[in-house]
């Protein structure tokens, strides 16, 4: 892979992160990891069971403990969770592990149809209403990341990882 770059995928929930992240670890033929995943396997529970019996603020401290075993693991391809961008820390030690950031953007009503259509709890977008306001607040902190990919709706996954693929490694496909 070119110069050995690593890559974090954020982005609001229902934008596609673990699949795309799927793709691109295929395509590039490296190490995968998506921080949803890490927390279920340690913890034995769901997400949404975790922050119903623990509360966001322990959630997040699950998520940062797990984020940090990431950074230090030999993953090139990171998914994160959609909030675990949002906190300051988080940012402070992907940067410090050197990680490329890209936000994957699209529209709130593209995510929030990929929300509805999924059989998976997310607590924090049990409503449209509550979902769009928090996609709104974010905005501001995921356009802190280094790259930023607009996801059409037109586009599916496999398209977004090539993008990618061929924008930030300069991948050539025959
Ligand atoms: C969250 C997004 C979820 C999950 C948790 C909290 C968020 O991940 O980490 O429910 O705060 O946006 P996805 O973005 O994969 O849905």
């Amino acid at each position: 892979m070119e110069d050995e770059k690593r890559i974090i995928l954020t982005g609001f929930m229902g934008v596609g992160k673990t699949t795309v992240a799927k793709h691109l670890a295929h395509m590039l033929d490296c190490e995968r990891l998506d921080l949803d995943s890490m927390i279920v396997d340690s913890e034995h529970r769901t997400i949404a069971e975790i922050i119903e019996q623990e509360g966001l603020d322990k959630f997040r401290q699950i998520e940062t403990a797990q984020l940090r075993r990431i950074l230090e693991s030999k993953a090139r391809i990171v998914a994160l969770g959609g909030g675990a961008w949002t906190i300051e820390e988080n940012r402070r030690l992907i940067k410090a592990h050197n990680f490329t950031t890209v936000w994957l953007e699209s529209s709130f009503e593209h995510c929030w149809l990929n929300i509805s259509a999924s059989k998976r709890v997310r607590p924090l977008a049990r409503n449209k209403g509550d979902a769009r306001r928090l996609f709104e607040e974010r905005q501001k902190v995921y356009c802190l990341a280094d790259w930023h990919f607009i996801v059409k709706p037109e586009l599916n996954s496999f398209e977004v990882a090539k993008r990618i693929a061929e924008e930030i490694f300069f991948y050539e496909f025959n």
